[in-house]
């Protein structure tokens, strides 16, 4: 077998076995007689980035409040590393390793950048509080804490409060910290809302460092991101899928040009 071959035939074994993650089959959300979701199927992939996108109010946060339990669907199922999660507590998926972004406000401010990376590390192992921890885990966790900071480009200002970064360095140690789970999935609710140029492309580069082994799927306006980074996307127009595929497959999608040009929902 040349080179050539071998590397081929190692794609198509990628490709011929995807590895789903995280599914949802039928997924229905009403509030108060309003459909939000409806219908919805979804799988999410190993090593792969997935994003959800479509017109405001089309249900996307809905969907991630849905998967991650946040909210109990009206209908439907979630299936998560081959387990039926549908009916349990989100303290219990995130612990499996199901975990979403947290808003801005869940970074304590008045702590370093260090101090809240160790807090989130702490938190998966039940250590909260545990001040009289013996020195030598502290160590290991300070070496995690570390690395982990390292990882996203935060290193050098490890030492500064977090009330102090700039707004694209908030979110990204709020990624940090989402990290410090160990997610098998990481949820994105519009992971870029908000940022610079500069630091978009910083956490474009993040997201697909931590997608290396893991699955992302992530909400996201700023379509150049999407057609960049993502390789699957989903369409969501008034709770239900209108489109699903890669970027070229979507965009030239006729329901997905309507609903994008503002002559449909909007
Ligand atoms: N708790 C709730 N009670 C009633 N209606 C809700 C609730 N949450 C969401 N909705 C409605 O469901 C629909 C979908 O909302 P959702 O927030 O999921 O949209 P979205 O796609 O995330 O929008 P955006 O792009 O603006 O963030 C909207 O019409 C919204 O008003
Ligand atoms: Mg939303």
């Amino acid at each position: 077998m040349t080179m050539a071959e071998a590397v081929d035939q190692n794609r198509t074994a990628k490709e011929a076995a995807p590895q789903v993650v995280l599914s949802a089959r039928g997924l229905r959300r009403d509030f108060a007689g309003f459909v939000a979701v409806k219908n919805v199927d979804l799988d999410v992939e190993h090593a792969r980035i997935h994003a959800l996108i479509g017109p405001n109010g089309a249900g996307k946060t809905t969907v991630f409040n849905l998967l991650t339990k946040f909210l109990q669907p009206t209908s439907g199922t979630i299936t998560f590393l081959g387990t039926d999660i549908t009916n349990m507590a989100p303290a219990k998926v995130a612990q499996m390793g199901l975990v979403r972004s947290f808003q801005i406000s869940a970074i304590f401010p008045h702590l370093s950048v260090l101090d809240n990376v160790r807090v989130a590390l702490q938190r998966p192992q039940g250590l909260g509080y545990q001040f009289w921890l013996p020195l030598r885990s502290l160590d290991r966790l300070n070496r995690r804490a570390e690395e982990l900071l390292e990882s996203v480009g935060l290193a050098r200002e490890r030492h500064k409060l977090a009330a102090d970064l700039s707004y694209g360095r908030k979110r990204v140690l709020e990624i940090a910290t989402t990290l410090a789970l160990d997610p098998k999935v990481l949820l994105l609710d519009e992971p870029m809302a908000g940022m610079g140029h500069e630091d978009v492309g910083t956490v474009s580069e993040i997201i697909r460092g931590v997608a290396r082994d893991r699955a992302v799927l992530m909400v996201e306006h700023n379509l150049k991101v999407v057609a960049d980074l993502c390789d699957t996307i989903t369409v969501l127009q008034r709770g239900e899928i209108i489109a699903q595929g890669d970027y070229a497959t979507v965009s030239k999608n006729e329901q997905v040009k309507i609903a994008y040009m503002g002559t449909g929902d909007e």
